[in-house]
């Protein structure tokens, strides 16, 4: 008979999962009086059903004493589907995962090559392990104003004027979904005797499919970090690193994985993790296959809308879904706002551009439905058709005066915006999403950038970890 708990029948192939089950069902029964943490000790009456399916890790997926056995097993499971020598669940996201490989990568002081659209955990990650940023650039699409990869050329060229370079840290697919030539850049990286690590946060589903790209570690990186809770059911938070152990010490990955790791990891977010990876393991191929037809049919039917256009093409993965309206003349944050009133919040969205999230969950009358009614809400919003403007966070161009990590625990001052131009930034900015700098600690503020940052914020967008998020001042380095 089938457990309503476990629909698929997963738990026999993932531990964390059946751990879970055992725990939280003997919660629901009754049977538990926990004289250990969370603190709600599994009581309803007190924060209510917010806590309903928390359980720790240790001390309630097993005991505290021999937890560590059972997510050794569903890390073994996950380092062997993906063909790694060495895998660590997160409950911190691709931005711990980012942190951990920065903190694996090299020693402080060492250059590293990286592209400049990195998220902004990345980013940090190379603040904590005093990595000195060698930018590679990617390719901005002039027809649609979004990024390309990065060349294949600039990372060898990279490698050959920095020789003392620890490492290659590049992101694919890119935020929105465009792929670049990972074999070649590992091809690089090893001729150069570094490893290649990818923050491929949204492609926890390739390689699962024919008609989908081999992920990072097939197309020969040396390790992956992905998030479980992107494009796999699992929950929020969950991510997966990844790593081929030829060129990278597993003790060393280790450490630098538990360095900000969380000593209470929470349960169900592993549990869930090792339920999506026995999901695609089972029924990867099928899944991803319905999410392809799905993708595919969203953009055949957008196409047909006056104006509406999808990123395609053989440099785009295929089950990424990015709307671009210029053609329309509709703008992104009046469409999102509709869309968010119909109950359909959408992942991004700027002026130019919608993305949606298709994920394993969904099948083809949902992606139906969210396609037909996005096409209604850009009817209502249709004007002159206009020339997309690239995002400030795919055309920064940094101008350096020193590594994020010194910038980061010199002193600061705060700045009007005009007197802070041509002044070293002390902090981050990024408009979120996606999450890019704009400018990072030891970067120049320079007109163009400000200019950037003013415009995405007049245009609606987010400005995220700014002192001032209005833009009016600035953190800058206090000249000694
Ligand atoms: C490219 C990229 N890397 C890393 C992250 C961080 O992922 P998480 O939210 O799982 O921490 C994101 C977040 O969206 C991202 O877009």
């Amino acid at each position: 008979m089938t457990d309503p708990r476990d629909p698929r029948g997963l738990r026999g192939d993932a531990p964390l999962l059946d751990g879970w089950l055992r725990f939280t069902g003997q919660a629901a029964a009754g049977e538990l009086t926990p004289m250990s943490v969370p603190g709600h000790k599994q009581r309803r009456d007190l924060t209510g059903a917010v806590t309903e399916g928390d359980a720790p890790l240790y001390g309630g997926l097993d005991t505290i004493k021999h937890a560590d056995e059972l997510l050794a097993d569903a890390e073994r499971r996950a380092a062997d589907l993906w063909g790694a020598g060495w895998c660590r669940f997160s409950v911190a996201g691709s931005t711990h995962g980012n942190q951990a490989l920065a903190l694996a990568a090299g020693e402080p002081g060492r250059p590293v090559v990286v592209t400049r659209a990195l998220h902004r955990s990345l980013l940090l990650g190379l603040v904590l392990a005093g990595l000195d940023p060698v930018w590679v650039l990617p390719e901005v699409d002039r027809a649609t104003g979004l990024p390309g990869p990065v060349p294949a050329g600039a990372v060898r060229d990279a490698l050959a004027c920095h020789p003392d370079a620890c490492a290659v840290f590049l992101g694919d697919p890119s935020y929105v979904g465009t792929t670049g030539d990972l074999a070649g850049h590992a091809a690089a990286a090893h001729d150069a005797g570094v490893p290649l690590l990818v923050d491929a946060a949204w492609a926890a589903h390739l390689g699962f499919h024919p008609g989908l790209p081999p992920h990072a570690l097939a197309a020969g990186a040396d390790a992956m970090v992905t998030s479980a809770h992107k494009v796999l059911p699992a929950c929020t938070q969950g991510a997966l690193v990844l790593a081929r152990t030829a060129r990278l010490d597993p003790a060393r990955l280790h450490r630098a994985f538990e360095v900000t790791h969380t000593t209470s990891p929470a349960g169900a977010i592993m549990a869930s993790i090792d339920a999506a990876r026995a999901l695609l393991a089972r029924d990867g191929q099928d899944l991803c296959g319905r999410l392809l037809r799905a993708v595919a049919a969203a953009r055949d039917r957008l196409r047909q809308v006056p104006g509406l256009d999808v990123l395609d093409g053989p440099a785009v993965e295929p089950a990424k879904l990015v709307v671009l309206l210029a053609g329309t003349g509709a703008h992104g944050n009046a469409v999102e706002a509709d869309l968010i009133a119909a109950g359909m919040p959408v992942e991004m969205a700027d002026r130019d551009t919608i993305i949606p999230i298709v994920t394993l969950a969904d099948d083809e009358p949902t992606v139906a439905r969210f396609t037909a009614t996005l096409a209604g809400i850009v009817e209502a919003h249709r004007g002159p058709p206009r020339r997309p403007v690239p995002a400030a966070s795919w055309t920064v161009i940094p101008d350096v005066a020193m590594p994020p990590r010194q910038a980061f625990f010199c002193r600061n001052e705060t700045r009007s915006a005009a007197s802070a131009v041509g002044r070293v930034s002390g902090e981050l900015v990024a408009p979120y999403p996606p999450g890019v700098p704009v400018l990072a600690p030891g970067e120049v503020i320079t007109a163009a950038a400000l200019d950037a940052l003013r415009a995405a914020r007049a245009d609606g967008s987010r400005i995220a970890y700014a002192a001032n998020p209005t833009l009016a001042t600035f953190q800058v380095i206090t000249r000694t």
